[in-house]
């Protein structure tokens, strides 16, 4: 949206990227779609465009939905604090961004409905509003949602006839008592109200009535209708395991009335250990996981699909039908955009995986660490899409390539370069602050010191001699945004916080 001011032409000489918009390098004469082109890798004869940044307001978007007359629909959560979300407009033509509400409580969930009003989610609720009107009010459609646990935030599709789809994502993750022991048959997802399910709203009732369509699925935020056969799809994201490479994240046809496992069973009939029968484990049944319903298809572990779509459009013949997933989680099988074939049976198939937005690990201030979540297809065909993390609307067209981006990122710090003393002092700060405040849900930051640091590294918690540019440290200060680590824990005491900013700061890349 910003054009961009070039302020020294000389420097264009030296480099070729004379500008950054939202953590992207950008120059004046390299667009995509007509909007300045991220240093992405995308298939030949594509590009990504940059849109809009937090410089036009953006907070923390995580929807975006194209409406037939051209213009985009943007739901804006901000953070994890209440009453703050504001629900976008953007106008490709004069390539303005404007509010259409503020103070909505974590703004989320988006969709067309079939009246043609623009439906949205808060905690708990879902409005309507029509976009034809210059000033448009907002109806409650439905409320009450379960909002309990890790899981406040609304998402929901329409089906063909119109009845509403809405995600119950499940309240914890393994269904675990406060001692950490396994509830069998666990109250969450088979009690009266349960969780971890679909739930069908029906059009003739005004979506005042419900029925649970499916169970056992822990948090379904991708879902999708494969429109020739009018199945349903779902994304999920598995358990917070603490292994990089497991559990799966799935792609599940949804049948009507059955189970999907959560938090017994996960991938194909596996059980979930803490779900193991031992002599010291009595307190659960042997489980046979053959009666919950296996994926069609697996994602990389930890990649978390937050939203996905049966790509119709004209802009990508070679897209046309198939399942278009972005995928945010932060390890290295996350941040990118992929695409899956559909088989025979028009059942998309895992082993199709072709990356559609990808080399987005964060690169020499380049590009930044990728955040993709909602994606919405354009009149023209073009896929437009969110981040959260980066605060961007981007846009994926047909265009010549970002140049070759081949630049090697730079060797990093591992734990093995740090002088003794700051090898003693992660310990320290490992232990005060990982271990006591952030490791029960964070799994990945649990473990000895070498493995912890480098980890950290990896996965861009920390930048070496960058605390405002490390998550661990800003993540963990005051903010207004509601975003302060340990997410509704006691806040990390101040001289400790200080410790780490210290420690960070002086780390330097060999
Ligand atoms: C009660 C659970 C919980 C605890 C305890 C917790 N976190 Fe988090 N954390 C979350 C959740 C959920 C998210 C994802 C949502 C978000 O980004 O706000 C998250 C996200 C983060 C992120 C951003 C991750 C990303 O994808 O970039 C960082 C950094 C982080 N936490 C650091 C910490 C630190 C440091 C601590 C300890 C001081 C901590 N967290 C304690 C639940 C927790």
């Amino acid at each position: 949206m910003k054009t961009l001011n070039l302020i020294a032409l000389s420097v264009l000489s030296l480099s070729t990227f004379a500008n950054t918009l939202g953590g992207y390098s950008v120059s004046e004469e390299s667009l995509c779609h007509g909007f300045p082109k991220a240093q992405l890798e995308t298939p030949e004869g594509t590009c990504v465009g940059i849109v809009a940044t937090q410089e036009d307001g953006l907070k923390r978007p995580r929807r975006i939905l194209a409406l037939p007359g051209g213009d985009f629909i943007i739901t804006d959560m901000t953070g994890w604090v209440a009453n703050k979300g504001i629900v976008w407009r953007f106008n490709p033509t004069s390539n303005t961004l404007s509010k259409i509400f503020t103070g909505i409580d974590h703004a989320h969930g988006l969709a067309l409905g079939p009246d043609g009003l623009v439906y949205f989610g808060s905690k708990a609720q879902i409005f309507s509003f029509d976009p034809t009107q210059e000033l448009p009010q907002k109806r409650t459609v439905l409320s009450g949602l379960p909002t309990a646990g890790n899981h406040p935030l609304t998402h929901f599709i329409f089906d063909e006839e119109g009845n509403l789809l809405v995600n119950v994502g499940a309240p914890s993750d393994q269904c675990l008592d406060e001692k950490d022991r396994p509830q069998y048959p666990c109250p969450e997802s088979e009690g009266k109200n349960p969780e971890a399910v679909i739930r069908k709203y029906s059009k003739s009732s005004g979506y005042q009535s419900y029925e649970v369509i499916a169970k056992g699925l822990r948090n379904s935020m991708a879902l999708a209708i494969e429109p020739l056969t009018g199945q349903l799809y779902q994304g999920e994201n598995g358990m917070d395991f603490k292994e990089l490479e497991t559990p799966l994240e799935e792609i599940n046809l949804i049948t009507k009335g059955k189970h999907y496992g959560w938090p017994y069973c996960y991938e194909d009939g596996l059980l979930n250990p803490k779900y193991k029968r031992t002599f010291f484990n009595r307190r659960v049944p042997k489980i046979d996981c053959s009666v919950y319903e296996s994926p069609v298809a697996h994602l990389p572990a930890h990649s978390a699909p937050l939203d996905m779509m049966f790509y119709q459009g004209d802009m990508f013949e070679e897209l046309n039908g198939k399942l278009v997933v972005s995928l945010h989680g932060y390890r290295e099988t996350g941040h990118r955009i992929v695409s899956l074939d559909l088989n025979e049976q028009l059942i998309p198939s895992g082993e199709t995986r072709k990356e559609l937005v990808t080399n987005w690990s964060g690169k020499n201030g380049l590009t930044p660490k990728g955040s993709p979540v909602g994606m919405t297809v354009a009149k023209d065909g073009a896929i437009w899409f969110v981040e959260d993390k980066n605060k961007t609307i981007m846009v994926f067209a047909k265009g010549s390539q970002a140049g070759q981006n081949n630049q090697t990122t730079q060797t990093q710090i591992s734990y093995k370069d740090l002088t003794h003393e700051q090898a003693e002092e992660f310990s320290f700060l490992n232990k005060a602050i990982l271990k006591k405040s952030c490791t029960s849900c964070h799994g990945q930051m649990a473990g000895d010191d070498e493995s912890v640091f480098n980890t950290l590294i990896d996965d861009g918690f920390i930048k070496p001699g960058n605390k405002e540019e490390s998550s661990l440290h800003f993540r963990i200060l005051n903010n207004e945004n509601g975003n302060q680590m340990p997410l509704g824990g006691k806040p990390v005491d101040t001289e400790l916080t200080n410790k780490l900013g210290l420690f960070i700061d002086a780390l330097k890349t060999p």
